[in-house]
């Protein structure tokens, strides 16, 4: 994988086990010579933690809305302002939910909103929750909405069944993007 030109993509991490799965993600793409910003949910770190993705990426990690670094616009407009691709890996059902009904009372919520790039969205969940009439229709509301999706596959899932809903591989992952990417 390589990528000469430096884009940049701002990888929001969600609140869900495969949250671990996403560090390799960061690994890579910055392996790949992708400048990597890293947002997460106040959930996700309770997965892994900041200091993971701000070693893995190379800078710190935007976490909070009123962050004192990112005044006096705030850190959803710097993130965005500049961003090729945002990546939102795992894409819990709270933030399908939260992304399809418009509603921003975080970060990475707010940041979706201002977002003026492409959205790729790799969600992770059991499979009860995916099969969800609710969730099935947030994920038709952002495809209408023009949201890419990677995933979720069939495979083993963290509440020890077998079923679809598992977060796609870092390796799809990585290559979904860098395509994202390539198309601009
Ligand atoms: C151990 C554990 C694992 C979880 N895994 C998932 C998951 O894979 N997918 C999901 O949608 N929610 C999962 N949740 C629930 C989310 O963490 C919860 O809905 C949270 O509010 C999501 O916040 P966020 O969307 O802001 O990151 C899990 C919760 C716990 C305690």
């Amino acid at each position: 994988m390589s990528q000469t030109n430096r884009s940049r993509v701002t990888l929001a991490v969600g609140g869900g086990i495969a949250a671990f799965k996403v560090a390799t993600v960061c690994s890579r793409l910055v392996q790949s010579g992708i400048d990597v910003q890293v947002a997460m949910t106040e959930s996700a770190k309770s997965f892994v933690g900041p200091a993971t993705f701000a070693a893995l990426s190379g800078k710190p990690v935007a976490a909070g809305s009123f962050e004192s670094g990112h005044w006096p616009l705030g850190p959803h407009i710097e993130l965005a302002d500049g961003t090729d691709l945002l990546v939102v890996a795992p894409a819990t059902a709270n933030l399908l939910g939260q992304f399809a009904a418009g509603l921003a009372n975080d970060l990475v919520t707010t940041l979706y909103l201002q977002a003026e790039c492409p959205v790729l969205l790799a969600p992770a969940m059991s499979h009860v929750m995916w099969s969800k009439p609710a969730v099935q229709r947030n994920v038709q509301r952002l495809i209408d909405d023009g949201c890419h999706f990677i995933g979720p596959d069939e495979g083993w899932l963290s509440c020890r069944r077998r079923g679809e809903g598992r977060m796609s591989e870092p390796e799809a992952i990585c290559a979904a993007i860098i395509s994202h990417l390539s198309a601009d």
